[in-house]
């Protein structure tokens, strides 16, 4: 049997208020239309698309050869109607390019459902809410039995003779199975999907979104270390060695933005802090560098299922001078980190406090990570 899809793309989006037609919105890699297009491609013969009057040709490039592209009407029902003029196969199926998440699974489902003998398959989801339908003003008249009420989706599934008569009657249904049963025709419901929403407002993108594994819950966390200069150490701050400084007390290489790094990210995953990680019940980390402990900490961090999305980290003192190595800084701060965005700063303290005296250097870090 053969299957041909119409997808109406010829809506303006008003409610979206892109300034320009819904479809083409961009949703991660790719326009709404793109993806609704790419769900259905692998279980169709042929595909049409009712695009916005104007816009023929921008979507006709941007989708490419071989699917059709029909000038929409008013209504979307006018452009179901033009699309259905220009089908040549024995089913259809009416998808909005809207609801750009629907799988292919689902368009397979309907399918199989029409081969399975219904003429009108279209996916559905319970309901969810309590539905009640009021007057004029606002008073409840009825409430309806949830259990049996259910969520019409697209892509809808329909013999396309059966589809052409009930476009033919002249009735008006908010979709197209709506007007197969003001003809009296059957519809079946089969599962539909959460992820197969309609996109009408920028918060609709934003949870489409997330169905795509954007929108991660990210979790951020602040980190400090000080050290006290010390006569005769080397200084190594930022993952870098600074040969005419003088160094500071502690065991370790000393580097406070390092560690201060380590601690954000350690705060950011709940993984407890440089101590508890590194301390005196790990003595093979008791000299570790900078840029050791900070290849461990992504080490644990990422074994613990997190991404980090950044880190920075100010480091505050009378010196070194941070400002002419702060690319270098940057740089080795990334590399332990397997690669991640990195801002370094620095600050003196207006001659209060520890490192304002020159007794030493301190270093503030914050990291932003997320779940993968
Ligand atoms: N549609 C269409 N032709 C129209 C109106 C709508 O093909 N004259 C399509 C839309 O492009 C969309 C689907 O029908 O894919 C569902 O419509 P809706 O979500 O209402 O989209 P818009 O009409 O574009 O949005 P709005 O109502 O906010 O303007
Ligand atoms: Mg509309």
């Amino acid at each position: 049997m053969s299957v041909s899809a119409i997808i109406a793309a010829a809506g303006s989006g008003e409610r979206f208020g892109a300034g320009y037609p819904k479809a083409l919105i961009q949703l991660g890699d790719r326009t709404l239309l793109q993806h609704a297009i790419a769900a259905l491609a692998p279980v169709v013969d042929q595909i049409i698309v009712a695009a916005p009057v104007g816009f023929e040709q921008q979507i006709s490039q941007l989708i490419g050869d071989g699917i059709t592209v029909v000038s929409g009407g008013s209504t979307r029902s006018e452009s179901v109607r033009k699309a259905l003029a220009v089908v040549t196969g024995e089913f259809v199926l009416v998808h909005d390019a809207a609801r750009a998440l629907a799988s292919t699974d689902l368009a397979h489902r309907i399918i199989s459902a029409l081969q399975s003998g219904s003429t009108a398959a279209v996916p559905g989801l319970a309901e969810v809410d309590t539905v009640k339908s009021i007057d004029a003003q606002g008073r409840v008249t009825a409430t309806f039995d949830r259990s049996t009420l259910r969520r019409i989706q697209t892509p809808q599934g329909f013999s396309t003779q059966v589809l052409r008569d009930a476009h033919e009657s002249g009735k008006e249904a908010t979709d197209d199975a709506g007007l197969i049963e003001l003809l009296g025709g059957q519809v079946l419901v089969i599962d539909g999907e959460e992820s197969a929403l309609k996109i009408t407002t920028p918060s609709d993108l934003n949870s489409a979104l997330s169905f795509l594994g954007f929108n991660q819950s990210y979790r951020t966390g602040v980190g400090t270390d000080a050290h006290v200069f010390g006569e005769g150490r080397a200084l190594w701050l930022a993952g870098l060695h600074w040969p005419d400084e003088v160094g500071v007390e502690g065991h370790s290489d000393g580097d406070v933005a390092a560690h201060a790094i380590c601690d954000a990210l350690f705060a950011a995953t709940g993984l407890g802090d440089l101590g508890s990680n590194f301390g005196t019940d790990r003595p093979e980390y008791s000299d570790a560098s900078g840029s050791t402990l900070m290849q461990q900490t992504l080490a644990l961090v990422t074994e613990a299922g997190y991404v980090i999305s950044n880190v920075t980290v100010q480091i505050i003192g009378n010196r070194p001078k941070i400002g002419a190595r702060r690319a270098e800084a940057i740089a080795a701060i990334s590399k332990a980190l397997g690669g991640v965005s990195v801002s370094v700063s620095a600050t003196t303290t207006d001659g209060m406090g520890l490192t304002g005296e020159g007794k030493g250097i301190a270093a503030v870090a914050s990291a932003l990570v997320y779940k993968q």
